[in-house]
This record gives structure tokens, sequence and C-alpha cells, in this order.
């Protein structure tokens, strides 16, 4: 059996780039740096003990982010002439590794990974009591922290970049989680009342009529980026009773008994497997509500699906949702991503907190 820890060092280190992580390097479309992937790596990475790695994808992202700068000022001042934008003004929810805006299309216009990113920023800085990455990165921050409070009720694609024209619960959790840590640190940078204004707003819209919470606004059903909601961003704590049903719901939807955790119901990318990391969100919400053991089960069953040289994948074809589309996924694209760094972050940010209580 490899040693999955191990291996998630090496293989996360293999596809990082001055800096950037490279989302998946061996599929076709994931050659790129999203801060959403790249905060949760980073956060794996720092938990595994790796923390100049973590360090060296924050100061990437900073000085990524400031060679944008001009572009949210346009945006911004668009705004504010009562312009209408345009999606090409929005910045980009992926890089090119060396920091570049890629040309190829995609589905930009998402929030979450702005806040995902100032929350992993935020942790490392603390945890490492690293006040001069926070000095340099302090600009980048600055910067998202005005995007973010022009743009932040506005529809944006969610995290799987889908649903244009929807305002999702949980990219409003990474906003709100994102904001409220900089405001730890750096009150003067985060408007006064603008995460409380957030978090109103979704106990407001984002709850369906039987008490959780939703995919997106008009949406009764659930995904599993909700548990976002408590884990990390604490938008509601985990015994909150609408995020215990969105649990439970979750459970009963979209978690295969004995096995792992799909998206959403009605996934059909590459026929909607199972994810990887997101079985290991769901171990972290067992574990933060005592079940030590049921996440115990959740974490050996993502390593039961790690390949023979320990490379964890997106996702797992065995029990699809929409078996029928998966061949044309393939045509299309090749297999799915595997290694994907980001469940290697998850699987070490994990274990390390499985150890923790082991301790
Ligand atoms: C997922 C995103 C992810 C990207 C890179 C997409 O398929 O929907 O959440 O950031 O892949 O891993």
């Amino acid at each position: 059996m490899p040693d999955y820890h191990r291996r998630s060092i090496e293989i996360i280190r293999a596809e990082q780039f001055d800096g950037a992580y490279a989302a998946s390097m061996s599929f076709s479309q994931y050659g790129y740096s999203w801060l959403r992937d790249g905060a949760w790596i980073a956060h794996g990475m720092d938990a595994a003990g790796q923390a100049d790695s973590a360090r060296a994808f924050h100061q990437w992202a900073a000085r990524t982010l400031l060679r944008y700068s001009g572009k949210v000022d346009a945006l911004l001042d668009k705004l504010a002439r009562g312009e209408t934008l345009h999606e090409s003004d929005y910045l980009p929810t992926r890089f090119e590794l060396d920091g570049r805006i890629g040309q190829e299309d995609w589905p930009d216009f998402q929030l979450d990974g702005y806040g995902a990113w100032l929350w992993g920023l935020v942790q490392h800085v603390n945890k490492h009591d690293d006040r001069a990455l926070w000095d340099e990165a302090c600009p980048a921050v600055s910067l998202l922290v005005r995007y973010l409070a022009a743009l932040w009720p506005s529809p944006n694609y969610d995290c799987w970049e889908e649903h244009r024209q929807q305002v999702h619960p949980a990219t409003l959790a990474a906003l709100y989680g994102g904001l409220t840590a900089v405001r730890t640190l750096a009150p003067e940078l985060v408007p006064v009342g603008l995460p409380e204004a957030i978090r109103v707003f979704v106990l407001a819209h984002g709850v369906a009529a039987d008490g959780h919470f939703m995919k997106f606004l008009g949406n009764a059903n659930v995904d599993a980026s909700l548990l976002w909601l408590a884990l990390p961003y604490r938008l509601v704590e985990v015994d909150d009773p609408r995020f215990l049903k969105t649990l439970d719901k979750i459970e009963h939807d979209i978690h295969r008994a004995g096995g792992g955790v799909y998206r959403y119901r009605a996934d059909t990318y590459f026929g909607g497997g199972e994810w990887l990391l997101l079985t290991l969100w769901l171990a972290w919400a067992r574990l933060e509500l005592g079940q030590v053991d049921e996440a115990r089960r959740l974490v050996a069953w993502v390593e039961s699906q790690a390949g023979p040289d320990g490379a964890m994948p997106e996702q797992v074809a065995g029990h699809l949702l929409a078996p029928e589309y998966y061949d044309q996924w393939v045509q299309k694209w090749g297999t799915s991503a595997s290694p994907l760094l980001w469940s290697h972050g998850m699987y070490l940010w994990l274990t390390s907190l499985l150890k923790e209580r082991s301790e």
C-alpha cells in the first residue's frame, strides 16, 4: 500500500511551478492554477509541515492578482458610471501558471475562489505569524476586498463553474469566511458591516422551507459545497439546526452508503461520479460533530480509491449518477483528472485533523 501522505506531498510538489499549483497537469483542461483549488492545496501542505510550498503559493497568488489591479479599477469605474459589465471585465477564475490570463474560453466570473484564497492566506499568516507575507500580500488583499464588496450580490458561476445566472449560498459563505478572516488582521480593509450583510442575506434567502440550505436561490436541492457554510467559513456553526438539516439531506441525497459523496444529484460531468475531496469534506463535518469512526471510514474509502502509485483522482466512476454522459466527456476531454491536487490537499488536511484527535 503506498504511503498516501508522502505521495500526496510529492504529487503536489511535482505540480507546483514558481508558487502556482496546477489543478492537474495530466488532464487536458486543468493545466491552470485556480485560487479555489490552490487555497486548499496550500492549506493541506501547511498542515503537512510543508510551509514553504504554501507560502510560495500565497506569494504567487498575491503578485498575480496585483498584475490585474488595472482591470479591477476599470471594472469599478464602469460600475460607478452605471455601465453594463461584460464577461471579460471580471477577474478570471483560473490563471496560467505564469500568472497570465488564459486565452481559452472558460466560465470565468466565479467569486468563491477569491474568498477561499483570502481565508487560506489568513490561516497561513496566523499559523506562522508571517507578518512579512501579510505585508507583501496586503495590496492584493485590499484590491480583492474592493472587488468583492462591489460584486458579492451579483449572480455568478458556482464553484463547479455552472449556473451563471444564480446566487449560491456556498459562494457567499466563502466570501463571508474570507472577509471575516481579513478583518481579524486588518479591520480597516473591510467595509463595516459587509460580512454581516452577506450572512444576513444567506440566512434570509438561502434556506429552503424545510430548513436546510439550498444549492442556489430558488433551487431547494442540496449540493455538497454547502458543507462550506460551516466548514471552514463559519457562516453558521456545525451544530446550527440549518446546517444539521443540510448535512442530513446531503447524507440522504448525495452520499452513497459505504461510498463517496457526489457534487449534486443532477450532476452529469463525467457521468456524475463520487468526488474524493467532497468525501473528505463530509469526514471533516463528522469529525467536528465528534463522529470520529465515521470520519475514519470516509477517509479510508478515499484511500481505497487511489491508484497503485497513490494518485488520487477528482472523481471515481464506479457508481455514476448519469452513466449515459460518461463517454461523451471522455471523448471531449480524455479521462477525468488524476491526480487532482485538490484531492491530495484535502487528504493532507483531513489526515492532520485525524492525527490531532488521536494524540
Ligand atoms: C471544478 C472546479 C475546480 C476545477 C479545477 C472543475 O471541474 O468544477 O471546482 O476548481 O475543476 O480542479
